[in-house]
C-alpha cells in the first residue's frame, strides 16, 4: 500500500460543508480585505494561544519581518538564532540589513541549544529568534532566562511549525515578546494559500505591528513610516475560521500517530526517535527521525510507494546566499550531523492507522 507523505485533499473534503459557506460568504459580500473573518480569526487565535494581541499577516515570513521591523532592527543589528530550520527567519533578518548570529542546536533535539545564547549576546544583540522545530516548542524557560540579564534584547518566537504545542503549560508563542506562525497549507492550521500571524501581550508593540502593517499609516495617507502591506486576506481568515474549531483534534491526531510511531518503531538500531524533556507538550508538525543510512531508508520506503521528505538537507551557515557571514562548514557540527541524518515520516492528521501501520512495517523492514 502506499501512503503519501501528506494528502491535503483529505482535510478539504472532510471540512467542504464548513469551508464553502464561508468562502460564498466573503465572495457575496466582496469584504475581501480586512472585515469579520479576520478580526474574528484574531481574536480566536489570541485566546488560543494565551496573549492579548493577534494581527493576521500575509505569510509566516511576513509575520517574522513585520516582528523585526517593530522592534526597529536596524543595519549591524544582531539577531541570535538556529542553523537548523527553514530560510524565512534568516532571510528576515537580512532582508533589514541585520546579521543573524547562530548558536548550535540540542545535541539530541533539533531546537537551539539554549546554553549558548549568552555566549552569543552582544552589544548589538537585539533578539533571539527561536524556532519551534517540527512542532517542538525550543527550551523557552531556558531562552528566557537567557535574555533576563540582557536588557533591550527581545525574544520573538517561530511558531510558523508549533501552534497548539505547548511548554510547562504555556502556548508556543506566548514567551516572547512576539509569536509568528505560519498558515502554509501543510501547518498544523492550514490556509488555502498564504497566510500568518504574529501574536503578543505587549500594547505598544501590538500597535506597532498594526501600524508597519499597513504602509506606517497614521491617520490613513499619512505616512510616520515606511512599512508595508502585510495583510492577511479575508478569503484565507474565513477558511482558517472555519478549520480552526478542528485544530484541537488535528493535534490530538498528529500525537496520536507520533505515539503509535514511537511504539512501532522503539527498539529499532539505528534508528533515532523524535525526543523530548519533561514539560513538553509537542504537536508534530513534522514526525522526523535520525538514520545514519537514510539513503537506504527513503529509496526502501521509496520503492514502497511511501513518502517521507528530508526537513532540512543543508544548515543554513553553509547557505549560499549567506556567504558573507563569513561562517564555515565545521561551525556548527550538530545541525550539520542533523542535516545528513533527518528523515521526516507521513504524519498529517487524516493519515489512517493502515497507512500508518504500512509505513511503520517499512522503517521495520528497511532497518530490522
Ligand atoms: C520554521 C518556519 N518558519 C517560517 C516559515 C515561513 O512561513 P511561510 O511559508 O508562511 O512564509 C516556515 C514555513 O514553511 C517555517 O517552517
Amino acid at each position: 500500500m502506499g501512503v503519501p507523505f501528506f494528502d491535503l485533499t483529505r482535510q478539504y473534503a472532510a471540512l467542504e460543508d464548513e469551508i464553502r459557506p464561508v468562502v460564498d460568504e466573503v465572495l457575496q459580500t466582496q469584504r475581501c480585505i480586512g472585515g469579520p473573518f479576520v478580526t474574528q480569526l484574531e481574536q480566536a487565535l489570541a485566546e488560543t494561544v494565551g496573549v492579548a494581541h493577534a494581527v493576521g499577516v500575509s505569510s509566516g515570513t511576513d509575520a517574522l519581518l513585520l516582528s523585526l521591523m517593530a522592534l526597529n532592527l536596524k543595519p549591524g543589528d544582531e539577531v541570535v538564532t538556529s542553523p537548523f530550520t527553514f530560510f524565512a527567519p534568516v532571510g528576515s533578518i537580512m532582508r533589514l540589513g541585520a546579521r543573524p548570529v547562530f548558536v548550535d542546536i540540542e545535541p539530541e533535539g533539533f531546537n537551539l541549544d539554549a546554553s549558548h545564547i549568552e555566549d552569543a549576546l552582544g552589544a548589538k544583540t537585539r533578539a533571539v529568534l527561536p524556532i519551534h522545530l517540527f512542532g517542538q516548542c525550543a527550551p523557552m524557560d531556558q531562552v528566557m532566562a537567557a535574555v533576563q540579564n540582557a536588557p533591550g534584547v527581545a525574544v520573538i518566537e517561530d511558531l510558523a511549525q508549533a501552534l497548539g504545542a505547548s511548554f510547562e503549560g504555556r502556548q508556543a508563542g506566548s514567551f516572547g515578546l512576539a509569536g509568528c506562525v505560519s498558515f502554509f497549507p501543510t501547518k498544523n492550521l492550514g490556509a488555502a494559500g498564504d497566510g500568518g500571524m504574529v501574536f503578543t501581550d505587549d500594547a505598544a508593540f501590538y500597535e506597532r505591528l498594526r501600524l508597519l502593517a499597513r504602509h506606517g499609516a497614521s491617520p490613513k495617507y499619512h505616512h510616520v513610516e515606511v512599512g508595508g502591506n502585510f495583510r492577511l486576506d479575508a478569503l484565507q481568515a474565513a477558511i482558517l475560521s472555519a478549520k480552526l474549531p478542528h485544530l484541537h483534534s488535528f493535534c490530538e491526531r498528529r500525537r496520536a500517530h507520533a505515539a503509535y510511531y514511537n511504539e512501532a518503531l522503539a527498539d529499532l538500531e539505528g534508528l533515532k526517535l523524535p525526543r523530548h524533556a519533561p514539560g513538553h507538550r509537542p504537536v508534530y508538525n513534522q514526525y522526523v527521525v535520525r538514520v545514519a543510512d537514510r539513503a537506504r531508508l527513503i529509496a526502501h520506503l521509496e520503492a514502497r510507494g511511501i513518502g517521507s521528505a528530508v526537513y532540512y538537507p543543508e544548515p543554513l551557515h553553509t547557505q549560499p546566499a549567506l556567504r558573507e557571514l563569513g561562517y564555515q562548514r565545521g561551525d556548527f557540527p550538530r545541525a550539520e550531523l542533523a542535516c545528513e541524518q533527518v528523515l521526516a515520516l507521513p504524519i498529517f492528521p487524516e493519515l489512517r492507522d493502515d497507512e500508518r501501520e504500512a509505513v511503520a512495517d517499512a522503517v521495520r523492514e528497511a532497518l530490522g
